[in-house]
């Protein structure tokens, strides 16, 4: 036998590994000042592609004033309890009505995180007879909320109808067998990669096959979609969508989420989603602070517009400039570079000091090994202005980057 902690200390796991080097920069970096597209690090301006307030609605005066209000009436504490008990308000009925009509559904009901509402919801909603069958590529979230269940799971090939379906199949003979159900998880939009999932195509195989679909839309919500109403509505099958998820941690620049269906499914989930049976309920000035974010997003359609100017002028941009931005359809800008980790940390170090551009970074182990993706969050206030100074900057780095320049400087940073 060890001591437990002998463990933890010799091994801090695959990202922990490198928190000498790492942390304060790379990661829990400091961003400073008011959320915008330029913000301050490490005492430098920065232009700031790394933030997911799509809209632009973090720093609007309206939104601040409506947090502020609603904080010097109720603070941060009431309601206090959970929703069940004593954590009740009519604001947050009217935040979960409010909700369920933009996505177009019957009812929707509230949770304080997108992160533990998922995992919570994805317990509620099967027992040890269902079958999950999810994408491979889908958030933690959602791979958390499927090691809680009791029962079998499959998983498919990211975004890849065939694989779905041959899991679908070996779902439905287990499912005949326990008498359970069938749930399909996708992402709206895959965060990483900026790919809407195959909405359309998943729906069109329910018509061939008994199962529920759920969807976490958290970076489709406020961004795609006539009205902005997310993925769904984007690939006109809001209405096969079962159980819709999205979070206010992204266009609605807040924090808490919620799950949207029918009257009955939803709920099933007040009575039975546990994070949110035993944990307090969402302050009131934050439901209050939402529902002003939620008018701005429904009456304010030139925020959207603003967004998509920006991300069609830096993806375009960055495609005539010979980057590879793979198969984004969204506003999630990715752009894929080949490199070790340390040439990854010397590049991302001369963009920062140097170019002034901040973007968050992603290696190995969360990609495969040897590829780098510098993850770019176009948002409503960046500028034309800021899209081409990025380009320059990133066609800098990848130039020394393929000359080995980082590999040298690399070396010393490990
Ligand atoms: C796809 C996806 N689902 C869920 C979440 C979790 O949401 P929250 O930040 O509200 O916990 C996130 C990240 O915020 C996300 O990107």
């Amino acid at each position: 036998m060890t001591d437990l902690f002998d463990r933890i200390i010799g091994d801090k796991g695959p990202l922990g590994k490198w928190a000498k080097q790492a942390e304060g920069y790379y990661v829990f970096p400091k961003l400073e000042g008011n959320i915008s597209n330029r913000m301050e690090f490490n005492g430098k301006k920065v232009l700031t592609w790394s933030i997911n307030d799509y809209l632009g609605l973090a720093n609007h005066p309206e939104v601040i004033k409506a947090d502020a209000d609603a904080a010097a009436i109720h603070g941060m504490a009431y309601p206090m309890g959970a929703r069940m008990m004593s954590g009740h308000t009519k604001f947050h009925e009217q935040l979960e009505k409010e909700c369920a009509e933009f996505v177009s559904k019957e009812a929707a009901y509230l949770v304080n995180f997108g992160y533990q509402g998922m995992v919570s919801a994805i317990d509620a909603l099967v027992t040890k007879n269902d079958v999950i069958v999810y994408d491979i590529d889908t958030h933690a979230c959602i791979i958390d909320g499927v090691r809680l269940h009791a029962g079998k799971r499959f998983v498919y090939k990211h975004n890849d109808v065939e694989s779905l379906e041959k899991n679908v199949k070996r779902a439905v003979k287990i499912a005949d067998k326990t008498g359970g159900g069938i749930l399909v998880i996708s992402e709206g939009v895959f965060g990483m990669r900026g790919e809407q999932g195959k909405l359309k195509e998943i729906a069109a195989l329910k018509k061939k096959y008994n199962f529920r679909f759920l969807v976490d839309d958290a970076h489709g919500f406020g961004t795609l979609g006539a009205t902005g109403a997310g993925t769904g509505e984007e690939q006109g099958v809001q209405d096969d969508i079962d159980v819709y998820f999205a979070t206010f941690a992204k266009s609605m620049a807040g924090i808490g989420a919620f799950f949207a269906g029918n009257k009955d499914v939803v709920q099933y989930l007040q009575y039975n989603m546990r994070s949110q049976m035993f944990a307090k309920s969402l302050p009131l000035t934050m439901v209050k602070g939402a529902l002003k974010r939620l008018d701005m997003i429904r009456t304010m359609p030139e925020l959207k517009a603003k967004l998509w100017e920006n991300t069609n002028a830096l993806q375009n941009g960055l495609k005539d400039n010979g980057f590879d931005i793979g198969k984004t359809n969204t506003c999630v800008t990715p752009v894929y570079l080949h490199g070790d980790i340390p040439e990854a940390m010397a590049m991302v170090n001369d963009l920062r000091e140097n170019h002034g551009v901040f973007c968050s970074i992603v290696v190995y182990p969360v990609i495969p090994k040897g590829l780098i993706i510098l993850r770019l969050i176009p948002t409503a206030t960046h500028t034309l202005e800021d899209v081409n100074e990025t380009i320059t900057a990133f066609s800098d780095i990848r130039e020394k980057l393929q000359s080995g320049v980082y590999k040298k400087i690399g070396a010393t940073m490990v």
